[in-house]
């Protein structure tokens, strides 16, 4: 490494792709774990890998308590997103199923699907209505006999629309279809109550609203799901030794091989930050911060800007396309070399998204806050937009 360049000091608006700054004592207990602890868990007896085992155990229950899950067993630890939806996917769909995906997943959920295409499973996209909203009586007339499956994102990384997880909640159930959540956009930013709406399968990243570390995730499983679910990873998991056989049980089931533990425990400490009604809070200063965008984005000419006005379904994403006036790969240069305010511009792994929204191909500009952001970034970067565009 011969040169270190931080975001520090810079404005940092691309929370969507990762949160920046992590939460307080992520780093400390990723290096605690990393120099202290270091022992594996589920393989031996000495103490550190016991005291590694039950913080491990903790931190399930501690995403049990955030999200509404009963059983710490149905917690499962994955490398991260990408891998969570592939499991899902790919363990639950057979030759013949049908899936229902909304017009704006991102890829790590569209190319498992389109890669099962040739496994004779097959999707359909569910329309957007009214004001960004899912056409559920659209989604009526595309279910068939062999529909298995819903698939949705809770919010859009592109506009921050978010479904509403009560009807699709409702949906699924009335018509005897599984639901998994793509939460990434979500988790940590909007509250999310298994308890009040059911779920399936919830996908939930560390590393972008809960402000834990990159490399670790977790899958949120029912148990009638994850009795349906085929493990797609199988290996040592330090139980069932005497067995060459994956163990039917949970969580060792789906997780084999030795788990990010730094990550884990990076994960327990932002988790810790959490608890007592914290995701409410931030919530309610993100919508702060998006309405102050949106209204200053209002009075600056040659903008479009995606996504219903109504924040109560929104998280603090906002895609905006100044084609009209200047090339958006241009303008998010222009933001990051002159003014350090640092967006994700261009397709964002979600084509099918900016082609319901008619942003395709040129892409857009695209926002992310959160709550540790401030009225005083934001006004910066509307003003820095309003000389680049000037
Ligand atoms: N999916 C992430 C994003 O939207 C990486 O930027």
């Amino acid at each position: 490494m011969t040169k270190i360049f931080s975001c520090a000091n810079m404005i940092y608006l691309d929370q969507a792709a990762t949160s920046h700054p992590k939460a307080e004592g992520v780093g400390e207990a990723m290096f605690f774990y990393i120099n202290n602890v270091c022992a594996n868990v589920n393989r031996s007896t000495y103490a550190p890998a016991t005291d590694a085992a039950i913080h491990v155990l903790e931190t399930r229950e501690l995403l049990c308590e955030l999200f509404g899950l009963e059983d710490p067993t149905h917690v499962i630890f994955t490398p991260g997103q990408t891998v969570s939806l592939n499991m899902v996917i790919k363990g639950f769909l057979k030759p013949g199923d049908h899936v229902l995906v909304s017009p704006l997943e991102h890829n790590g959920v569209m190319r498992p699907l389109t890669q099962l295409l040739e496994h004779g499973v097959s999707f359909d996209r569910i329309p957007l209505c009214g004001d960004d909203e899912l056409d559920y009586s659209a989604a009526e007339r595309l279910i068939r006999p062999n529909t298995k499956f819903m698939i949705l994102t809770h919010a859009s990384n592109i506009s921050g629309v978010v479904f509403p997880l009560d009807k699709a909640s409702e949906f699924s159930r009335a018509h005897n279809i599984a639901l998994a959540i793509d939460a990434a956009q979500t988790a940590g930013h909007h509250p999310i109550d298994l308890k009040k709406t059911p779920v399936d399968a919830l996908c939930i990243p560390s590393h972008k609203g809960l402000r834990g570390p990159g490399g670790i995730g977790a899958l949120l499983l029912s148990p009638s799901f994850a009795s349906k679910l085929d493990p797609l990873i199988t290996g040592g998991t330090g139980s069932d030794s005497h067995t060459e056989i994956q163990p039917t049980y949970m969580p060792d089931r789906f997780e084999s091989g030795t788990p990010n533990l730094a990550g884990i425990y990076g994960l327990y400490a932002a988790l810790v930050q959490l608890k007592n009604g914290k995701v409410a809070s931030r919530r309610a200063r993100e919508t702060v911060l998006l309405q102050q965008f949106i209204s200053g984005l209002d009075q600056i000419d040659g903008i479009r800007q995606l996504g219903t006005r109504d924040l109560s379904r929104r998280v603090g994403v906002i895609s905006i396309d100044c084609t009209a006036k200047m090339d958006n790969a241009e303008v998010a240069d222009a933001l990051s070399s002159k003014y350090s305010v640092l967006t994700r511009c261009g397709l964002h792994c979600a084509p099918n998204a900016h082609k319901t929204y008619g942003t395709f191909p040129q892409g857009t500009v695209r926002f992310s806050f959160n709550s540790s952001n401030t009225a005083d970034e934001i006004d910066f970067a509307l003003d820095a937009l309003r000389k680049i565009l000037k």
